[in-house]
């Protein structure tokens, strides 16, 4: 499976006045935003990813990541020149894709939990359909919205409703199979003038085949939309580092886990770093 890095879009909604700053390069506590969903997707064992981002920030990531060897992936770029909605990562994607499932996760969105992605690695294989996932929240109305009947059968989902149906929301990470691209190519425009990823989800259930799993409580899941939610991530992440001595979303510590890179791989990565908390955190990895 492949999988897609949307980290375009909507950074001017943190920073009015300063265009130029894109939230996702801007660190969350040690690292970039962008590592938190990069690292997700290499923990599902996904290694061949698009990263898709504005025509200002799409250089940067590049100059960051540059094409993932480094890290045993491969990395392509792909550039949105406007944000025109999440689900014209289907449609931007298509020659990379190609004939293959694909796993979308937001730029912007964090999962850090014991074994949470266990359950979803083992539906990948042979994948069909969509899968996408529900997560207990206080203010659903910021997301789309999932109503369940009491069996947990997906009755309804609704993008940013008034008045929500159920406090379950969907999450910035979802698996579809290869009918994403049609599904994506035949969307109209909402009212705010988006190709929404919520009319996706719809299209699949109409068809019966869309799949959603609940994220239980002992899993967190933040997005870093909002001025205090960005604050709020930073401060999770650094209490949880600081408490065990263990970092969240670092990639090279994932890439050595997953067998991406070998251990002299490994170490010559880190030799290449400044001397900071960061590398030398690696370094005892090995040690
Ligand atoms: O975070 C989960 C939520 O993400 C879902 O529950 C909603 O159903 C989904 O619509 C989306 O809602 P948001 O309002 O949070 O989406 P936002 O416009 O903030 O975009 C999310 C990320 O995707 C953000 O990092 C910017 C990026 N993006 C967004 C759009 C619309 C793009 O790169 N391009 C785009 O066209």
């Amino acid at each position: 499976m492949k999988g897609i890095i949307l980290a375009g879009g909507a950074g001017t909604r943190l920073f009015p006045l300063t265009e130029v700053a894109s939230k996702q390069l801007m660190p969350v506590y040690d690292k970039p935003m962008i590592y938190y969903p990069l690292s997700t997707l290499m923990l599902l064992g996904i290694n061949e990813i698009l990263i898709i981002s504005t025509p200002d920030d799409t250089p940067k990531y590049e100059s960051l990541l540059g094409d993932g060897s480094k890290l045993g992936l491969s990395l392509e770029y792909t550039v949105q020149n406007k944000p025109n909605g999440i689900a014209e990562a289907f449609i931007l994607g298509k020659n990379f894709i190609k004939n293959e499932p694909i796993a979308l996760i937001l730029g912007d969105n964090i999962f850090y939990g014991h074994k949470y992605l266990h359950n979803i690695q083992i539906q990948l294989d042979n994948f069909s359909g969509a899968l996408i996932f529900g997560y207990k929240v206080n203010d659903p109305e910021r997301y789309g919205v999932v109503e369940f009947d009491n069996n947990f059968n997906v009755i309804s989902i609704e993008e940013k409703p008034k008045h929500p149906k159920s406090d379950y929301v969907i999450p910035g990470l979802y698996i579809y199979d290869n009918q994403v691209i049609d599904i994506s190519n035949n969307l109209t425009p909402s009212s705010r003038g988006e190709l929404e990823i919520t009319d996706v989800n719809k299209e699949y259930l109409n068809k019966k085949s869309l799949k959603i799993e609940l994220l239980g409580r002992g899993i967190a899941w933040l997005d870093t939309g909002t001025h205090k939610s960005l604050l709020e991530a930073g401060a999770f992440i650094e209490t949880i580092e600081s408490r065990q001595g263990l970092k969240i979303g670092c990639i090279e510590e994932v890439a050595l886990s997953k067998n991406f890179i070998s251990k002299s791989a490994f170490k010559e990565l880190i030799n290449s770093y400044p001397k900071n908390d960061y590398s030398e955190y690696l370094r005892k990895l090995i040690s």
